[in-house]
């Protein structure tokens, strides 16, 4: 038995993939294009690893996953693969259309083609999961509940345009084809491997090394956060025993305002690696200019997938956050690594000097 993985050296991807191989011995083919995100240092732990095959290649390249298909029989596909950064979809939306639309589609093509091919028992056994994003339902007044699955689509960045139309090609090869498909949207994550590019890790980041924190706007806007391992959990309980063409949305029930999040991070480190003048590292903090079509309120309702499936968050915000910075405390080679790339190109575009 195994799974093909798309987008497994990325952030999330490469937590799957380890917390699947900490569980089960069942094989996993790792598609990824190792683009600016995707880090074969996350999973360098199963480098000598047989239950671990990695493939580099584009997962919307449908003659490679055609390939990687027949040759494997995974009894299962999950998609991570996407461009995932808001900030990078503004400056430059044409990859997000690429990657996250037509890379879709043509993954969709090459699984129907494989799945309808299958003889009956491992066709009726087969499952496509679609990682997605709450980002899709757009945002929200202070005042609204937070999304469930009915909620309606609004997406306000081409990164949210572009997963939700990848969202909506899922669930019509479902309704056309008959597809087995399952879908999660599911809230920011935070965690070990993350790019920081991100505001939790860019903070961690930053904060040591003595630059600017920059919070968009006021720093009012929320997001709800989940640790990455608790979003790992919810992907594996859904391809286990989620309803085929059924979404469910994933949450930690941990709104904050990103100001509050960056004054966690602040004073965990003023904790554990408190800076040589002995001032706070929220003095670091630096308002600049507001992202564009900025999103206000992102909140996620997780009761579906906690009563049907009963799937909860293990970690508490605090208990996670604590978890994350003394991780990046203790891998700055991991850090350094992943700065020295493309990275700070992307810094000096996007911040300026
Ligand atoms: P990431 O940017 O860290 O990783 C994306 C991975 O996909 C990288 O390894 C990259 O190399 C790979 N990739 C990109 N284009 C590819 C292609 N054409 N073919 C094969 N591989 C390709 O993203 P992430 O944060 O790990 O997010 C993973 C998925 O989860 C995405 O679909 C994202 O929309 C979704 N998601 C993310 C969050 C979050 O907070 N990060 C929250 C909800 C949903
Ligand atoms: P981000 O981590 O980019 O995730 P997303 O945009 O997918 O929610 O950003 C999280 C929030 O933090 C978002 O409201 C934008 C804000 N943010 C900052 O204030 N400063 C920053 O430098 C970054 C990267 C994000």
């Amino acid at each position: 038995m195994s799974i093909l993985v798309t987008g497994g050296a990325g952030f999330i991807g490469s937590n799957f993939v380890l917390d699947w191989l900490a569980q089960s011995d069942e094989l996993v083919i790792n598609l990824d294009k190792l683009t600016y995100a995707g880090n074969l240092q996350n999973l360098a732990t199963l480098a000598d690893d047989a239950r671990h095959v990695f493939v580099q290649g584009d997962f919307g390249d449908a003659a490679l996953v055609a390939k990687l298909l027949l040759q494997y029989q995974p009894r299962a596909v999950v998609n991570f693969a996407a461009e995932s950064h808001v900030d990078r979809s503004i400056h430059g939306p044409g990859e997000f259309i690429q990657t996250n639309i037509v890379g879709t589609f043509n993954l969709l093509e090459a699984v129907r083609a494989y799945w309808g091919a299958l003889a009956a028992e491992a066709r009726a056994g087969f499952r496509l999961l679609h990682v997605s994003t709450d980002e899709v339902y757009g945002s929200l007044a202070h005042t609204e509940p937070a999304f469930t699955e009915t909620h309606r689509y609004e997406p306000n960045s081409p990164y949210s345009a572009s997963k939700a139309a990848s969202d909506h090609l899922v669930r019509a090869y479902h309704h056309t084809y008959g597809l087995p498909v399952l879908t999660t949207n599911c809230s920011n994550n935070y965690g070990p491997f993350h790019f920081p590019e991100k505001l939790i890790p860019l903070m961690i980041v930053n904060a040591q090394a003595g630059k600017a924190l920059p919070v968009y706007g006021d720093g009012q806007q929320i997001r709800d956060w989940l640790y990455v391992k608790d979003h790992c959990s919810a992907i594996r309980r859904v391809l286990e025993a989620g309803q085929v063409g059924e979404v469910y949305n994933v949450g930690g029930w941990n709104e904050k305002p990103n100001l509050d999040i960056v004054q966690i991070v602040c004073a965990l480190l003023d904790e554990l690696k408190p800076r040589a003048d002995g001032q706070p590292y929220q003095t670091q903090i630096t308002y600049v200019t507001d992202r564009p079509g900025h999103d206000r309120r992102y909140a996620i309702d997780a009761r579906k997938i906690e009563q049907e499936l009963g799937w909860k968050p293990a970690e508490t915000f605090e208990s996670g956050i604590r978890k994350t910075v003394q991780w990046y405390l203790d891998h700055p080679d991991w850090v350094a690594n992943v700065q020295s790339g493309g990275y700070r190109d992307w810094v000096v575009k996007h911040y300026g000097n």
